[in-house]
């Protein structure tokens, strides 16, 4: 056993008495996110300081649990706050928790965060489904030993955003009346707001949101066999693009005034996924 299979075996095992059935879906709830949480009929938590070897978070905004409960009728897996790579940790603490979801039993990943917006047709308050990455500028999470049971050793990146994920969170959008802009996310590794020059370069390359998280866990959901769908908040234009100076008070107060419409197009978007 590699020293990642073993971690992942010591936290199951710490957590696998408390979980009280089989997510269908594991939902990580982004900067500012997190009271999605509280629109589900909760079953149990578990606070991540209680688990052994698990990497818990120090960014403030960050609640760190797993949260068990149902949306309507179906059984999630919620992870209200994760950890960033700038705070610290190795990329391989930054998925433990994705892995360990998917040991859970849980089939699709649902990625959300907190994203600065490239596209000059994007404003703050804007949700933006997430169609493809760039994580070329932070390394991936999948180097180092690769046992087989956490997923083949060079995972294919072709439509890692599953196709009729998609969809089913566009007619979700549709049908509540949300608008719905969709794009490429770029992760950088933080925690200092990027120059406007990386985001001209960004831009180039043809990233329409930027953030600190979420491309590492697409990778290694996918890795481990999850389908992944994932919506950015844009909290605020990236570097350079409106000339105001980023603050982290800004993309706090932006995901809270957009939480509304974002709870409802992920209570939905959950209920579709649901009836497939
Ligand atoms: N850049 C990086 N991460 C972010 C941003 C940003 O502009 N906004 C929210 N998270």
């Amino acid at each position: 056993m590699t020293d990642t299979e073993k971690r992942l075996e010591l936290c199951m095992q710490a957590v696998a008495d408390r979980i009280p059935f089989k997510p269908r879906i594991a939902l990580v709830l982004g900067s500012g996110l997190g009271a999605f949480a509280d629109e589900i009929r909760k079953i149990s938590e578990i606070p991540y300081g209680d688990i052994p070897h698990f990497p818990v978070s120090t960014v403030s905004g960050h609640d760190g649990r797993f949260i068990f409960g149902y949306a309507g009728d179906v059984p999630v897996v919620v992870m209200k706050g994760r950890v960033h790579y700038y705070e610290g940790y190795t990329m391989e603490d930054v998925v433990l928790p994705i892995r360990l979801m998917r040991r859970m039993g849980a089939e699709i990943l649902f990625l959300t965060n907190a994203a600065g917006g490239l596209n000059k047709s994007f404003v703050p308050g804007d949700l933006m489904l997430i169609t493809d990455q760039i994580s070329s500028f932070v390394p991936s999470p999948l180097i180092g030993p690769n046992p087989e049971s956490l997923g083949t050793r060079f995972p294919d990146m072709t439509g890692i955003y599953t196709r009729q994920l998609q969809e089913l969170i566009k007619d979700a959008a549709a049908e509540c009346g949300i608008g719905l802009r969709e794009g490429v996310y770029i992760q950088f590794t933080g925690p200092n707001y990027e120059s406007p020059a990386e985001i001209r370069m960004a831009a180039m390359l043809g990233a329409d949101a930027v953030g600190m998280s979420t491309a590492v866990e697409a990778i290694a959901g996918r890795h481990a066999g999850f389908a992944i769908c994932g919506i950015s908040c844009i909290t605020n234009m990236a570097a350079g693009i409106s000339g105001q100076a980023l603050s982290h008070d800004e993309v706090k107060e932006n995901s809270a005034r957009t939480a509304p419409a974002f709870r409802k197009l992920l209570w939905e978007s959950i209920q579709k996924m649901a009836e497939e």
